[in-house]
């Protein structure tokens, strides 16, 4: 899912065995984070995302998280051959030089790059299969996940994120993060939906109005992704 690559692999491999050959492509080969591509234009999510969040979000604010992952990995070289949910659900494996930087820009790039895959302009309008299942029996219906999702989400003091997971018992619950930090960390087994409630994801649109974002977002959620997601133990 994330875009990733590693260390004296492909283009890279080529350029550590040419050291006098080493150019400007080859530094940029040498780092293991970029920016995923969208599956769906900036508009796509019109009118419940506008097309100026979205450019804004991922151009300017998941490239950061992007370029300042990179900038963590020239300080732990060891992070880019390291899996990267390994990293971010045990974050004590980070030397401590480098843990906050970790903790807030892998996370930044891992839970954006989740939260594009997650959202569509068509697709499915709820959940089915054995996901639909799972939240009956979990919360009673999709309108009370969806009641508990936006409970997290405006409960989350400041900048955040909401989520749908597995946890370590296999129970499907809904938790909160603060600023940039996983599901990963809380033990998820798998992450199945997820909502940026930072003021960068709807602030243009909706201003203060967090409760209406959410109502929104709603509608721009891929089910069939979320039922993946549910199959998929990180
Ligand atoms: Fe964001």
């Amino acid at each position: 899912m994330l875009h990733r690559r590693h260390f004296l692999t492909g283009a890279a491999a080529v350029a550590a065995s040419l050291p006098l050959a080493r150019t400007a492509w080859a530094q940029e080969a040498a780092k293991p984070f970029t920016l995923p591509k969208l599956s769906y234009p900036y508009e796509a999510l019109e009118p419940h995302i506008d097309a100026q969040t979205m450019n804004i979000h991922h151009t300017r604010h998941h490239q950061a998280y992007v370029n300042a992952a990179n900038a963590a990995v020239e300080r732990w070289p060891a992070l880019a051959s390291m899996k990267i949910e390994d990293v971010l659900r045990d974050l004590s494996k980070a030397p401590d030089a480098v843990r906050t930087s970790v903790r807030n820009n892998v996370g930044g790039h891992w839970n954006h790059a989740f939260f594009w895959e997650l959202m569509t302009p068509g697709g499915a309008k709820d959940p089915g299969g054995d996901l639909r299942a799972a939240i009956d029996q979990a919360f009673g219906s999709v309108d009370k996940l969806k009641e508990r999702m936006n409970q997290a989400a405006v409960g989350r003091f400041g900048s955040g994120w909401a989520w749908l997971i597995v946890d370590k018992a296999g129970k499907l619950d809904v938790v909160s993060t603060a600023n940039q930090d996983t599901p990963l960390e809380l033990g998820a087994r798998s992450v199945v939906l997820g909502v940026d409630v930072w003021e960068h994801a709807y602030y243009l649109k909706y201003q203060n109005r967090r409760p209406d974002y959410l109502a929104a977002w709603w509608n721009t959620v891929n089910w069939t992704k979320a039922s993946e997601n549910f199959g998929r133990n990180l």
